[in-house]
């Protein structure tokens, strides 16, 4: 390595902090000051990175040398290697699984080099907890752009013409909501992040507001700019204590700094922030349910017909609620402008997606993908295959909501539309891949036993169907199905698609009717055979070669 000025960035995600990532950090100041290294070597604590299955990670910037799987005795020997004299270490390489090639550059890497890092291009690379970091790659002048050089009708019009859609779950256009947001009647009005990211398998909003807390914050100024709003509220669940920490150090560097209070960068515009931190309920989530949390009232959707948030939200003044992806985008948005955001996607899904991809996958970790690339390319470029050579079953996607979807689906395009076609949904962005040792019935148990648990309990449908559902599930795991077990749960899922008030309930069958629906012989292997083909129901294991006909049947 030169002896020029390099930057030793050290990944301080959650993932990497519970492999020790902020010892190996401490420890790596304590070399260089020891060696008397300050002067061309700075040592540097970044967001998550993403290739979380490998943590703790370490990059060595300007040559872009990726370190992984690095522990607390690699240290004397990684500052040694930044010496002038000092070479790369080659067994903290990345090594290819298949040639155990060496890979130094993580731009080389099949994990990061099929991705698309816009949203996520700061997470990784700078100090999120250093405001002067976010500035030196750009932060704020999008804040600067949108207050001096365009009404906030502009605003709205660079939203809506981009195409980009909540990427909450919904996926309902942006710039209209914005619109909705501005036209709607009153003087008094609110910006909400929803940060509260309850499905299970999810992370990819905690890591963004983890690694790269200005960027959303950016985000809800120009909003507030484009709405007409003085406050806005992120909702962080308490479980998050370390986004919540670097979003807290990030308003006051912004307020410092003139990017929030009053009269911005004096523009005349206020604007100021808060954070709110939800007690980690799922369906806090929910649009109305999550304005009822901050005004400090239990947590439970508003029954219909409701007015919506975007008219009646906190204190019953107009409200606009995004993702925290979503408002991170808006920076891009407004820099590069509509048409670049818009040329990237699919024609009805702009833009890029960011899934936490995990399970029975080689690379598990954050991903950025352009929308419209297939699952295909996703599991096995991105994540590496199955290991073990082990086959692959299903992917869920979308959370508890979602669906599972099987082999036949891998060269599918991965877009808010097509994912519904199939019966499954985009959702927040988790994507859980299962291999063939999953038994699908089990898989739709334990997702009816979560929402079951977090129904808020106010509509019936959701409350008794969803148990009933869970209790059916229970029993044909245990071998006490009943042949027509099957149809009772499509007409139960049917019942509360249609009876439930919210899309807690609308949603929850999901997981029952997409593993029925491509795995149908699975469920009556378990009830006809009382056999449980992928060997995961205690009950129902039964030896291997004693496979009755269903095997793979659909
Ligand atoms: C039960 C339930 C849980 C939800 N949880 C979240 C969540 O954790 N984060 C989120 O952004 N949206 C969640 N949503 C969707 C929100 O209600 C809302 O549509 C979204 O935050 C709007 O932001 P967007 O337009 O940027 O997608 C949830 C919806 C339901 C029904």
């Amino acid at each position: 390595m030169s002896n020029r000025r390099c930057t030793v960035l050290i990944c301080q995600g959650t993932g990497c902090i519970s492999g020790g990532a902020e010892q190996i950090f401490s420890s790596l100041e304590e070399e260089v000051t020891r060696l008397n290294l300050g002067e061309s070597v700075q040592i540097k604590r970044t967001g998550c990175h993403g290739f979380c299955q490998r943590g703790p990670l370490i990059v060595i910037e300007p040559e872009s040398i990726f370190y992984s799987k690095v522990k607390l005795d690699d240290v004397p020997e990684i500052v040694q290697s930044l010496l002038p004299e000092g070479k790369p270490l080659e067994r903290l390489f990345y090594h290819d699984p298949v040639t155990g090639k060496p890979i130094p550059h993580y731009g080389d890497i099949p994990f990061y080099n099929k991705q698309e890092r816009t949203v996520l291009r700061n997470c990784g690379h700078i100090d999120p907890e250093d405001i002067g970091d976010f500035l030196a790659v750009g932060g704020y002048e999008a804040l600067r752009k949108a207050l001096f050089d365009m009404t906030p009708e502009q605003v709205i019009e660079e939203v809506k013409h981009s195409g980009l859609r909540g990427l909450g779950g919904a996926g309902f256009p942006t710039g209209r909501k914005w619109e909705a947001c501005r036209v709607a009647p009153g003087e008094e009005k609110y910006i909400i992040c929803n940060g509260d990211e309850g499905d299970p398998g999810a992370f990819q909003d905690r890591s963004t507001m983890e690694g790269d807390p200005h960027s959303v914050l950016e985000g809800m100024i120009i909003a507030g700019y484009a709405i007409g709003a003085k406050k806005g509220f992120v909702y962080v669940r308490a479980e998050y204590p370390l986004a919540v920490k670097r979003l807290k150090i990030a308003i006051t560097q912004a307020r410092e700094e003139g990017f929030l209070g009053k009269d911005i960068l004096g523009s005349g515009f206020d604007f100021d922030i808060e954070i709110f931190q939800g007690a980690g309920a799922f369906v806090c989530g929910e649009s109305t349910a999550l304005v009822l949390s901050i005004q400090g009232k239990r947590g439970m959707p508003k029954p219909l017909p409701r007015p919506r948030t975007a008219e009646a939200g906190l204190w019953d003044k107009p409200t606009l609620l995004n993702n925290v992806k979503t408002f991170a985008n808006i920076p891009l948005i407004i820099n590069r402008g509509w048409k670049w955001f818009a040329s990237r996607g699919t024609e009805k899904s702009k833009g890029t997606a960011i899934f936490s991809l995990t399970g029975k996958v080689a690379n598990c970790g954050l991903i950025e993908v352009p929308m419209g690339i297939t699952l295909r390319e996703v599991i096995y470029d991105i994540g590496g295959g199955i290991p073990g050579g082990k086959a692959f079953k299903a992917v869920q996607t979308g959370g508890p909501s979602g669906g599972c979807l099987p082999a036949s689906f891998l060269d599918m395009p991965v877009d808010f539309d097509s994912l519904i076609t199939a019966g499954s949904m985009m959702g927040s962005g988790g994507m859980v891949v299962m291999d063939e040792d999953t038994c699908m019935v089990d898989v739709a148990r334990y997702f009816l036993d979560f929402t079951r648990r977090e129904s808020c309990g106010q509509c019936i449908p959701c409350r008794l169907g969803t148990e009933q559902m869970f209790e059916i599930l229970d029993d044909i795991t245990k071998g006490q199905g009943r042949p027509e077990d099957i149809e009772l749960l499509l007409e139960l899922s049917d019942a509360i698609i249609h009876g439930s008030l919210c899309a807690l309930g609308k949603t929850a069958p999901n997981p029952v009717l997409t593993t029925i629906r491509y795995f149908r012989g699975e469920y009556e292997a378990h009830i006809d055979e009382k056999w449980c083909p992928a060997g995961v129901c205690r009950e129902l294991i039964k030896e291997k070669g004693s496979s009755p006909e269903t095997v793979g049947r659909k």
